[in-house]
């Protein structure tokens, strides 16, 4: 059985997609549906909150597949990734077996599977069929020598383990990987993916998915919200903003409007909630004077 059994074209897979409430614009469903049918790890790259982590999930959801995720972080480790052998195990082990087995056969049977403490990337290859979904977030994160370490698993599916020998997937992981950019990756790790920039999301779509999260918002509300948030990415103001808020800030001011029975955004709802779109202290003063001109009805002039 393959990941596609159930998805014939990238139409069906978009719906199922929005089944579980992810909303996809068609290049980015199409990405995924080649990496499924091609059986490519996928690299999605972009600014925080455009929906990556929730892409992985959204997709183990419609594929049915277990989400195994490796979080990394600078000063990450293989065994954290990988795999760690079971020292406290071991030990007891070699106690039991002192007096009765040779130094050589004790140490054979402490390097055996049972000892072996699975990490996501072992644990996503040793998924029987259909498979994991692995999902490696924010691998800008790592550093480059575990960039390097990934590349076996992504080109092969498979990892060597010195006591061990080379363990093959038994179904095909579903891969994705993301990174927030904060660091050009590795060519070699690019090269064995398939890649997709993800950028923030257009009006229709984030319509769509503040309608999806935040049903309690009116319809007048939720249209006032997308346009905002929309203004406040598009140029010139981008400029102005060390961080522009994601679809994940929208849906929170959202929630938060409806929190306060806010009908219909003002100046000054709008400076109350300011801390929900921005958390920099210089993006919240570089708001203030725009506020108006973001609220207007028709496109600002400027
Ligand atoms: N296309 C989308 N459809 C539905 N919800 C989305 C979408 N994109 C983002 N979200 C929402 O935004 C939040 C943040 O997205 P996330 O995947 O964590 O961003 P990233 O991983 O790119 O930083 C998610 O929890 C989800 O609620
Ligand atoms: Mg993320």
């Amino acid at each position: 059985m393959t990941a596609t059994d159930s998805f014939n074209s990238i139409n069906d897979l978009a719906q199922a997609l929005e089944g579980v409430g992810y909303f996809a614009e068609r290049r980015l469903i199409t990405a995924v549906f080649l990496s499924l049918r091609l059986e490519r790890p996928l690299l999605l790259e972009g600014e925080p909150g455009v929906g990556k982590t929730e892409l992985a999930k959204a997709l183990a959801k419609v594929l049915g597949r277990p989400l195994i995720r490796l979080q990394c972080y600078d000063g990450m480790e293989q065994r954290e990734a990988l795999y760690e052998w079971n020292h406290a195990a071991q030990l007891l082990h070699m106690r039991a077996a002192q007096h009765n087995a040779s130094a050589h056969d004790v140490e054979r049977e402490v390097y055996q599977e049972r000892y072996l403490v699975r990490r996501p990337l072992l644990q996503a290859l040793q998924t029987p069929a259909p498979g994991a979904l692995l999902l490696i977030d924010e691998v800008d994160r790592a550093d480059e020598p575990f960039e390097a370490f990934l590349l076996e698993y992504l080109g092969e599916y498979q990892v060597s383990i010195p006591e061990l020998g080379t363990l093959k997937a038994q179904a095909t992981p579903v891969t994705i990987l993301t990174s927030n950019r904060t660091r050009e990756l590795n060519d070699a790790v690019k090269r064995r993916c398939l890649y997709q920039w993800m950028d923030y999301p257009d009006r229709e779509r984030e319509l769509a998915v503040v309608r999806s999260q935040v049903p309690g918002a009116s319809a007048h509300l939720t249209e006032q919200v997308a346009q905002f948030v929309g203004r406040l990415r598009s140029q010139p103001f981008v400029n102005a903003f060390q961080r522009a808020p994601g679809i994940a800030e929208s849906v929170e001011w959202a929630k938060a409007l409806v929190a306060l029975d806010t009908l219909t955004l003002d100046s000054e709802v709008v400076q109350d909630t300011v801390g929900i779109l921005f958390k920099q202290r210089e993006d919240v003063a570089a708001l203030g004077p725009l506020i108006d001109e973001l609220l207007l009805p028709q496109a600002p002039q400027i």
